[in-house]
């Protein structure tokens, strides 16, 4: 069913619906107003799984391609430059490119900007099924040395006196076999492709099973684990169905899309060209660190090699958790709704899971005035800034991020600032369980 023809195409059609005119004449029209849907999942995978270029990877926050399609229409003209400071999946790079407009998108995380990068590089069909023939035949006479894993972590690979391991020895060893032909491929584009198909299935092809919550391992994992024959079957299915995309969309025009590696918070100081429309949503504050829920990948694919450089991209990674300890300063517009929220969170510091809650929620505000104060300055007049935001709730205080987020924007002379809700959450057990939380759009002008 994953590969239905049928289904595919028409979940693509349904997703690209929307698209403006311009998508096949490349020219200009005026457009209907950006009507968001109403309980559609903006900011959830749904659907994703037969979605071309959302399927390379799931990545369960990605926006659906008709979200931004429909956020890039209600502009009424046809914008130059598209930005999204919170990458992710790349769906608004995606989009864009495929609608002709220029790009730029940033990403902390670089096994992330790498499958960015992967869906909007110049690949075409021919050259990625001549570099499968050569990988396969270079498979079979390639050594499986442990060796090319030693950077791991002592929990990854199955050993003696271990009482747990994320994949058996000889799946370690077969990976290992994965990463050395996959460092052996000279064309960059075609060695990112590999990387992120193997990327797509590493977690499949493990003991453990990830979610917001962080890792676990599976229910009767020990007499359940994967073998060497499952990597290459996962590995095998998931490169057709990257593939089918980069073949169907070989002839898509090939507007400009910048990727940065980095953090938005600094990073959008170097962008210079103007955007008609900023558009993202950011890690909510809910504690979860993306660092966490990427672990495997990050690791397994060499972005992270030691213990440092994952602390080092924690660091970098916007203050909307507590995995590390870092200086917590807040905003310096006013909200009194951030006022409030502060002073009831940290009444209730001795009931908080983590006393430095209260510090962290004013500084994840904090690190979105950063971002809002870039796109301020790179908006052009005529444009927008478009968030999907989410609540989160800690102690009984429900952080209300639309709200909170509006009375900065108003504070920081943002002209016309609209919020609205478009969704209702399931808070997650650490949040207090079974709650409901809000999604919004907050829409700002100059
Ligand atoms: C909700 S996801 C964005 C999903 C995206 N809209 C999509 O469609 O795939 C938020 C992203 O922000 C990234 N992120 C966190 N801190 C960041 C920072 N300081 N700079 C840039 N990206 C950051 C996370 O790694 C995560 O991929």
């Amino acid at each position: 069913m994953r590969n239905s023809a049928e289904l595919y195409l028409q979940t693509l059609q349904k997703h690209f619906a929307q698209a403006p005119q311009w998508f096949s004449s490349g020219l200009s029209h005026p457009v209907t107003p950006f009507v968001p849907a109403t309980g559609a999942a903006l900011t959830t995978y749904q659907g994703g799984q037969y979605t071309a270029f959302q399927r390379w990877f799931h990545f369960k926050e990605a926006f659906s391609p008709e979200f931004v399609s429909a956020a890039i229409a209600s502009l009424g003209y046809r914008p130059s430059h598209v930005i999204d400071p919170f990458g992710g999946s790349g769906t608004s790079a995606i989009t864009s490119q495929l609608l002709s407009i220029n790009a730029t998108t940033v990403e902390v995380n670089p096994f992330l900007a790498d499958v960015i990068k992967a869906k909007l590089s110049p690949l075409t069909g021919e050259k990625l099924l001549s570099a499968a023939i050569d990988f396969q035949a270079q498979l079979q006479d390639t050594p499986a040395d442990l060796a090319r894993l030693a950077h791991l972590p002592a929990t990854f690979i199955e050993d003696e006196g271990k009482d747990r391991w994320i994949f058996p020895r000889d799946v370690a060893r077969r990976l290992a076999q994965y990463l050395t032909c996959i460092d052996a491929i000279e064309d960059i584009d075609v060695q990112r492709f590999f990387r992120i198909v193997l990327g797509a299935v590493l977690v499949d092809c493990s003991n453990v099973y990830v979610n917001g919550k962080g890792r676990r391992y599976r229910g009767a994992w020990r007499l359940n684990q994967p073998v060497p024959e499952k990597l290459d079957l996962h590995f095998g299915q998931q490169f057709n169905t990257s593939f089918e995309d980069v073949m169907r969309f070989e002839q898509r025009p090939r507007s400009r899309v910048t990727v940065i590696n980095g953090d938005s918070r600094t990073a959008l100081q170097e962008v210079q060209e103007k955007a008609d429309l900023v558009v993202f949503s950011p890690p909510y504050p809910n504690s979860f660190d993306y660092t966490d829920i990427y672990n495997v990948e990050l690791w397994v694919l060499g972005y992270i090699e030691s213990s440092r450089d994952n602390l080092t991209l924690r660091n970098k990674t916007l203050r909307s958790h507590v995995q590390v300890r870092r200086s917590y300063e807040g905003p310096k517009g006013k909200s009194k709704k951030l006022s409030s929220v502060l002073d009831l969170l940290g009444s209730r510091r001795d009931t908080l899971w983590d006393s430095t809650i209260p510090e962290m929620v004013g500084a994840y505000f904090h690190d979105l005035e950063l971002v809002l104060e870039q796109s301020q300055r790179l908006l052009e007049s005529t444009g927008r800034v478009m968030m999907v935001v989410g609540d989160s709730r800690y102690a009984n205080v429900r952080i209300e991020v639309a709200t909170i987020l509006a009375e900065l924007a108003e504070s920081m002379g943002f002209g016309r600032v609209t919020t609205r809700e478009v969704r209702q959450m399931r808070a997650s057990a650490q949040q207090g369980g079974s709650f409901q939380l809000a999604e919004s759009i907050v829409e700002l002008t100059l």
